[in-house]
C-alpha cells in the first residue's frame, strides 16, 4: 500500500530477533518496507578494531531487505555512543582523527552503495539547549566535524540522501532552533545535507504541540530537504489510565504524527523503532514494562498498527 505512495514504513532491526526469531522475520517484510538497523552499523560494532570491520550481520540484513524490495536506511556514521574502546582509550591528533573518520565513512559508505541510499550521517550532535556537544569528534576535530562527515559520505555515495538525525527537535524549540540554523550554514556553504531525520521517542503522558511539529516540518522543507521520521515509539508507563485508554492513547499519537509526515509532500519515511513490544529497547532502558510499538509480545496487531493501517488506507 505504502509503494503505491512512493512512501516508505520503515522498523528498526535487531539482530537477535531477526536471526533468530522467524515470526519477527515474517511479520518484517509483510509489513514494512524500509528498515534501519538497530545497533550494527553504529561504529563499535561495525568497526570494533582500528583495522577489523564487521560486516556479516548487516550483510544479511541488507541482502533480505533488497530481496524483499524494502528501503535500507544507514544508522549511524557519526555519533558519540557506541564508539570502539580503540578510538577512546589513546588520544589521536586532530589529523589522524579527521583521517580515521574519513577511512571509516568511506569504508562502510562504499560497501552499501547499491544498497543503502540513505545515511543518518550525524546522529544527536546537539544537546538540549542547542549546543554542539562535547565528544570526541567535536572535542578533537572541532565543529567542523559535521560538515566533513557529510562531505566525505557524499564523495563515498553520491546518489546517497544524508540525513542529520536527533530526538526532542519534533517541535519548535532550543535544539530544533540551533539544527535550523546548522542546516541553513550548511546548504549556504554548498554542504550536501538532503534531509532531516526526527526521531519521535515519545510518550502518552507528554502533550505534544501538533501546531508546533507542522511549523517545524514545514520550516525545513522549505529548506528543501527531506523529513523522514526515524525512530518513533511511545511509551505508556507512569500512566494510570485503563490499558485500554492508554492504548486508544497512543494509537492517536501514532497517527496524528503519520498525518503530519503525510501532509507534508517532504515527508516520505515514516518509521518506529522496532514494531513488537517484546524486543523494545524502552523496558531495559527504562527500567519498566511498557508497551511502546505496534505488535504486542505475541504478535497481536495494536490499536497503534490499526490506526496507522487506516491512515495509509
Ligand atoms: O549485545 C550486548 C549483549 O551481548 C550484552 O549481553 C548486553 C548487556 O548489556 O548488551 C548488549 O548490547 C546492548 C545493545 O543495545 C543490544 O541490545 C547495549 O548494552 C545497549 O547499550 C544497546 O542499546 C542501544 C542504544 O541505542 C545505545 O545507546 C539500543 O539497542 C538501540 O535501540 C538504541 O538506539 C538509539 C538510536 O541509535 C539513536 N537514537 C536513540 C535510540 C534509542 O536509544
Amino acid at each position: 500500500m505504502a509503494e503505491e505512495k512512493n512512501f516508505y514504513i520503515g522498523t528498526a532491526v535487531s539482530s537477535d530477533p531477526f536471526l533468530k526469531d522467524t515470526d519477527y522475520k515474517d511479520i518484517l517484510s509483510k509489513e514494512f518496507n524500509s528498515i534501519t538497523i538497530d545497533n550494527e552499523l553504529k561504529f563499535a560494532r561495525v568497526h570494533p578494531q582500528k583495522e577489523t570491520y564487521n560486516f556479516q550481520i548487516p550483510d544479511l540484513i541488507i541482502d533480505y531487505s533488497k530481496k524483499n524490495g524494502m528501503q535500507v536506511r544507514g544508522h549511524s556514521l557519526v555519533w558519540h555512543k557506541q564508539i570502539p574502546d580503540w578510538l577512546t582509550m589513546q588520544k589521536y591528533t586532530r589529523d589522524e582523527l579527521k583521517e580515521i573518520l574519513k577511512q571509516h565513512i568511506y569504508t562502510v559508505v562504499d560497501r552499501y552503495e547499491e544498497t543503502i541510499n540513505v545515511w543518518d550521517v550525524v546522529n544527536e550532535a546537539y544537546d538540549e539547549n542547542g549546543i554542539l556537544r562535547h565528544n570526541i569528534w567535536r572535542d578533537t576535530i572541532g565543529h567542523e566535524y559535521i560538515e566533513l562527515a557529510f562531505i566525505w559520505a557524499h564523495q563515498a555515495n553520491p546518489n546517497a540522501v544524508l540525513f542529520y538525525n536527533d530526538y526532542d527537535i519534533e517541535q519548535i524549540n532550543n535544539k530544533s532552533n540551533a539544527i535550523y540554523e546548522m542546516y541553513k550554514r550548511l546548504l549556504n556553504k554548498g554542504i550536501p545535507v538532503g534531509g532531516i531525520g526526527f526521531q519521535f521517542h515519545t510518550s502518552i503522558n507528554v502533550n505534544l504541540d501538533y501546531n508546533s511539529i507542522e511549523k517545524n516540518f514545514k520550516r525545513f522543507s522549505d529548506l528543501g530537504v527531506k523529513i523522514h521520521v526515524t525512530e518513533m515509539d511511545v511509551k505508556i508507563q507512569n500512566n494510570k489510565d485503563a490499558l485500554q485508554n492508554k492504548l486508544a492513547k497512543q494509537s492517536e499519537v501514532y497517527s496524528n504524527i503519520l498525518n503530519l509526515c503525510l501532509e507534508n509532500e517532504n515527508c516520505n519515511s515514516f518509521t518506529t523503532w522496532g514494531f513488537t513490544d517484546k524486543y523494545s529497547w524502552i523496558p531495559a532502558y527504562t527500567g519498566n514494562d511498557d508497551s511502546p510499538l505496534l505488535f504486542t509480545n505475541e504478535y497481536v496487531r495494536k490499536p497503534s498498527y490499526n490506526a496507522l493501517y487506516k491512515d495509509l488506507e
